[in-house]
């Protein structure tokens, strides 16, 4: 069987996050989405927020399923014996920042914990939280990158009339 995870701090999910998602859910026999909750960053959601959207938006996945993980993402992986790490990749700039994640997670793991990457679907490659999170801030139309239910809750911590 074929597990792979797809790590991320999600605050909060995107369409884009959820397009490499349903793709990594075709691939794959099992995606855990690990979502990373770092006491040290204060993200705008806290880490049940963010596990609970994204329970939400792939409850109609039956192979995904969505957890929390504190500290090394390759001592989370050798503990859940998942050996593949799935990122999305947006655009050049991305890459570099990627590289070395990988390559830092393939030396921690002793080789064992292997980064796949998924191009981000066209519509999408310029989307992320940052920006989702700047366009609540000023009220701006949030419908197409996430859902109603997160963007209503983006306006209310974010957005200053
Ligand atoms: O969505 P993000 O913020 O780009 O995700 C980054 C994430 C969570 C995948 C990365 O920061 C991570 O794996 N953090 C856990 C700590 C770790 O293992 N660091 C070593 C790799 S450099």
């Amino acid at each position: 069987m074929k597990r792979a995870i797809y790590p991320g701090t999600f605050d909060p999910m995107t369409y884009g996050h959820l397009d490499i998602i349903e793709r990594a859910a075709k691939i794959f026999d099992e995606v855990t989405v690990g979502v990373l909750d770092n006491k040290e960053k204060t993200p705008l959601f806290s880490v049940e927020e963010r596990v609970n959207i994204l329970k939400e938006a792939t409850k109609d996945l039956p192979n995904v399923k969505i957890e929390s993980f504190g500290g090394l993402l390759s001592e989370y992986c050798k503990a859940q014996d998942i050996h593949i790490a799935i990122r999305g990749l947006r655009a050049i700039t991305d890459f570099e920042y990627e590289f070395q994640m990988s390559m830092m997670n393939s030396k921690l793991s002793h080789n064992e914990l292997e980064t796949v990457y998924l191009n981000t679907t066209l519509k999408y490659s310029y989307l992320s939280s940052s920006s989702v999170k700047q366009i609540a801030q000023f009220g701006g139309e949030l419908e197409d990158f996430v859902p109603k239910s997160v963007a209503e809750m983006l306006y209310e911590r974010l957005y200053k009339k």
